[in-house]
């Protein structure tokens, strides 16, 4: 496969989206053929799978297995009808959260077995595995604190995961903490309490070596 696969994971409110964003958009305008897509969803069935467990939209509470294996249905259908092809076309793909979340949420969030968790992974996504994972470490706190000025402004209500016990979000953050230690060379851990310029730089840092396995682009210095 000839493109890069990038992901962004961490705890709530630790900025993957803004990250993962502001990276495409850099990208773009470098020249290179970006994909960017957010889990669950980037599909029109991963979306409807994102209403049922996001946002209660079934209205009956979702057994620990239901749930892992509706974020496992939204990922393997992301795998084969975008991911790969935009990967075999040479694309940078980026995705704000991928099989990761899963281990961290459900493996550890949920105390479900992790190996078990591991190798639905592997099944899920037809063994493929980012080229590179930044996780971004937060301190749950100041993540919910963010979480909670956020829908604030935007005036929304806490969704089915923020709603969580701290305990769940603090066995999240340890989990994903572990998988980086498991994989130290997937994995770059990103701590993003630092000033979103601060932490761009730090994410710039990771990704532009990367950049040579990937044709299309032009060097950074002519941007
Ligand atoms: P989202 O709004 O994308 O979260 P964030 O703003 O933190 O990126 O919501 C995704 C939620 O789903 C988030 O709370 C984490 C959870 N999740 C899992 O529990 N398991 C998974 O495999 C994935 C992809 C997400």
């Amino acid at each position: 496969m000839s493109g890069l696969f990038i992901t962004f994971e961490g705890p709530e409110g630790s900025g993957k989206s803004t990250h993962s964003n502001e990276l495409a958009e850099r990208l773009r305008s470098m020249g290179y053929e970006v994909l960017k897509a957010r889990e669950p969803g980037g599909t029109p069935t991963g979306e409807a799978i994102r209403e049922i467990l996001q946002h209660d939209s079934v209205g009956e509470p979702i057994v620990r297995e239901t749930e892992i294996l509706l974020f496992a249905a939204s990922r393997a259908q992301l795998v084969q009808r975008v991911i790969k092809p935009a990967l075999a076309r040479g694309c940078v793909v980026i995705c704000d959260r991928f099989a990761d979340s899963t281990t961290a949420y459900q493996g550890y969030g949920r105390d479900f077995d992790v190996e078990r968790v591991l190798n639905l992974n592997e099944w899920a996504t037809d063994g493929l595995a980012p080229d590179a994972t930044l996780l971004m470490d937060l301190d749950v706190g100041i993540g919910f604190e963010r979480i909670h000025q956020r829908n604030l402004a935007l005036d929304q209500g806490e969704d089915r995961f923020e709603r969580e016990a701290r305990a769940f979000h603090e066995r999240v953050r340890q989990g994903y903490l572990v998988l980086a230690e498991r994989w130290p060379e997937r994995f770059h851990v990103i701590q993003s309490e630092a000033s979103v310029d601060a932490v761009s730089t730090e994410v710039w840092r990771v990704v532009e070596p990367l950049l040579s396995a990937v044709g299309g682009g032009r060097p950074a210095d002519e941007d």
